[in-house]
């Protein structure tokens, strides 16, 4: 529990220390976006059970705006996937943003990261899959900063690339994994555990 409020707060002070003025992930959805993204958002809010949506509809107004906000600035909103899934799309788009780093593939990593930046959004939107305890707004208003680590690196990550700075570009990656690390240690916990092995 420690641990993982000191990587919140780590994260959270790294992005601030980053500059949160950065155009990279401050554009604001525009205006056919926003309405996209309440068209999906009311969607999504009709699929879930009532138990997940009167969490969601008990969410802080800047925690809606948020989500609003998501699901405006991702193109890519899918019908079928659930979140495991999107995640191992992301996963492998993360793997090839190393390789390509690692071997000084400028054009790959920036379309990978690209590609991060923009994943699809799971069936449903994010919630139905987190933990039914950590949907509120306390647990929530941790997703900005873990947002801005994974996309905004994202982004950036990719601008380094292009222009051949695989140093920069590097040093972004590192960024994003904390992005990934800080939710995962936040909304998740250990993958795969079963309740047929004794603690
Ligand atoms: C918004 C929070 C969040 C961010 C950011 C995030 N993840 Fe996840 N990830 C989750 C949650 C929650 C699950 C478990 C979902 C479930 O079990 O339905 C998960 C699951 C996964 C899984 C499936 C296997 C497992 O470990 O549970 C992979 C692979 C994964 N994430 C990769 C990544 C990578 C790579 C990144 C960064 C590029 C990333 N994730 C960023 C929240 C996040």
């Amino acid at each position: 529990m420690m641990k993982k409020q000191w990587i919140v707060i780590c994260l959270a002070a790294a992005v601030v220390s980053l500059g949160v003025t950065g155009p990279a992930w401050s554009q604001a959805p525009s205006k056919e976006a926003m309405q996209r993204g309440m068209q999906a958002q009311q969607k999504n809010m009709s699929m879930m059970t009532p138990d997940v949506l009167e969490k969601a509809n008990a969410l802080s107004p800047e925690i809606k705006q948020f989500l609003l906000k998501v699901a405006a600035n991702h193109s890519r909103h899918s019908e079928t996937l659930t979140m495991v899934q999107v995640m191992q799309e992301m996963l492998a788009d993360y793997q090839a943003v190393g390789a390509a780093i690692a071997t000084d593939n400028g054009e790959q990593a920036a379309d990978a990261a690209r590609r991060i930046a923009d994943h699809r959004l799971p069936r449903g939107g994010m919630l139905p899959y987190l933990p039914l305890e950590k949907v509120n707004t306390k647990d929530l208003s941790v997703l900005p900063a873990m947002e801005m680590a994974v996309e905004g690196s994202a982004k950036r990550l990719a601008a380094a690339a292009e222009k051949g700075d695989m140093a920069g570009a590097a040093e972004q990656f590192g960024t994003m994994t904390s992005g990934c690390v800080a939710c995962h240690a936040h909304f998740r916990g250990q993958p795969g555990t079963t309740p047929r092995l004794k603690k």
